[in-house]
């Protein structure tokens, strides 16, 4: 199994997880830093698993365990969440230890059955609210839906005052520290807005709803414990003062201009209206698609108020990296932004209007018509665009002041 230490993290509970120090690419999402795959142990008359990790990392987490207690000692699995890198080594656990029961909700039991094609008894549903006992605690269930999957949920162990919250207030982030202040706070914000942009921000409104029922019952959270890095124990007004605000997606008074470029006409058109915006107190972020991932896009777009795109025509088509990225952050559905298209071409030009039909589909407003140039701007061109930059910037400003 390798040589692998569980650890302890409150009276009755221990983090079991594994760290995937290697792993780059989730799903599209560059995890620069890595990530850990949390599991956590509750020992108690009932011994429960809360979460399992990635399949390939099975057997750090059942090292974890058996420094703990022999791993078929596991009375109690809970699966918070039915995703493949908290479930992928779940029938095998389930085949080890034989627990009693293995708990989730009622999405996640049908979700549980449809990946791994359990029998109707292998799984036992908890309702919104439910209760169990452990012995000395008792662990109670509150579903999430859609935060992120319509199987999410959360557990509160009352003795410990501990939140298993699965994804929730989670980042990818590969570490030797358990807990957030053992960990630089700059890293731990930029990698917890990051998650949030990528997971969350489609359901900012359930974000919304569930900071207010968090908020209604006055849960005492001593350690809030995520499927994902570190378990936050010191700031945890702070990481859900966050999650409110990102969820509301307040109007900001920064920009974020990306673009591709060929003979980088449009690279010059995109310099211009960064100095146009600039000109109005905008704070601009410049993200070429040739050197910026379209995670770090979406990272960037979740603090800002305008989105400005560029785009060359190549074959009547925008260029494929803008699309690709605009396809993604259509699927993350950013709101409270206003936009802008700007782009050059050789003799036919669609990319801007196919650029801006994305902006409409995102319902995202144009402050002025796009841009678009042809071959090469001249100087005429690049006061124009430096004036689309001014007027995005006046508009972004009076946005935000009233
Ligand atoms: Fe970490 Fe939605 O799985």
């Amino acid at each position: 199994m390798g040589s692998f230490t569980a650890e302890k993290i409150s009276e009755k509970v221990y983090w079991v997880g594994a760290i995937d120090w290697g792993v780059r690419d989730f799903h599209g999402y560059l995890t620069e830093r890595g990530t850990t795959y949390n599991a956590f142990l509750v020992i108690d008359e009932k011994v429960t698993l809360i979460d399992t990790v990635k399949s390939p990392f099975m057997n750090e987490m059942l090292a974890r365990i058996a420094s703990v207690i022999p791993p078929d000692k596991i009375d109690y699995i809970v699966s918070n969440h039915s995703e493949m890198d908290h479930t992928g080594c779940l029938p095998q656990m389930i085949a080890l230890a034989s627990p009693e029961k293995v708990f989730a909700s009622v999405m996640g039991k049908k979700a549980l059955g449809s990946h791994f094609h359990f029998g109707p008894d292998a799984v036992t549903a908890v309702k919104n609210g439910e209760s169990i006992s452990l012995g000395e605690s008792s662990l109670t269930f509150l579903e999430t839906r859609m935060l992120h999957w319509p199987d999410s949920m959360v557990s509160y162990l009352d003795t410990d005052k501990v939140l298993f919250s699965q994804d929730g207030f989670g980042m990818h982030l590969a570490s030797t520290e358990r807990f957030d202040d053992q960990l630089p706070a700059w890293i731990l914000k930029q990698e917890a807005e990051k998650y949030f942009a990528n997971i969350l921000l489609p359901f900012s409104p359930m974000v919304t709803g569930l900071m207010k029922k968090l908020e209604e019952l006055s849960l005492n959270i001593e350690l809030l414990c995520p499927d994902h890095g570190p378990v936050w124990r010191s700031d945890i007004a702070g990481i859900l003062k966050s999650w409110k605000e990102w969820a509301l997606q307040p109007c900001i008074t920064s920009a974020v201009i990306i673009y591709s470029t060929m003979w980088k006409s449009t690279g010059h058109l995109a310099a211009a209206i960064c100095d146009g915006l600039v000109s109005q107190g905008i704070s601009v972020k410049v993200m070429p698609l040739d050197s910026s991932h379209r995670s770090d896009v979406a990272t960037a777009v979740l603090d800002a108020g305008a989105l400005l795109v560029g785009s060359p025509t190549i074959n009547g088509q925008m260029f494929p990296d803008v699309a690709a990225v605009l396809t993604y952050l259509k699927g993350l559905k950013p709101k409270n932004l206003i936009g802008g298209a700007f782009g050059s071409y050789g003799w036919s030009g669609e990319a801007v209007k196919q650029v801006e039909q994305y902006l409409a589909d995102m319902s995202i407003p144009l402050v002025v018509p796009g841009l678009n140039i042809n071959y090469i701007p001249c100087d005429d061109d690049l006061v124009e665009a430096r004036e689309l930059g001014v007027k995005v910037g006046i508009e972004l400003n009076r946005r935000c002041s009233s």
